[in-house]
């Protein structure tokens, strides 16, 4: 599964990074890192959680 990454909606609410932490990384300002996501399969539900979490909508879930 990938994520892919909308950083123009990215507002700092770092929500995404408090459900997966190790998927999700913030700069020091807490705004998302750009670049798309490769998940790994055991990181899959915590992501699909932090991104669903996202008040902004701007981490988008593709399980193509
Ligand atoms: Fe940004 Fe949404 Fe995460 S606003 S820091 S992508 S919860």
């Amino acid at each position: 599964m990938r994520i892919i990454v909308h950083n123009d909606k990215c507002q700092g609410h770092a929500r995404c990074w408090a459900h997966a932490p190790d998927v999700f990384k913030l700069d020091d300002e807490g705004y998302i890192l750009a670049g798309d996501i490769e998940v790994a399969e055991r990181d899959e539900l915590l992501a699909t959680r932090g991104a669903r979490s996202c008040p902004e909508r701007a981490l988008e879930i593709d399980r193509a």
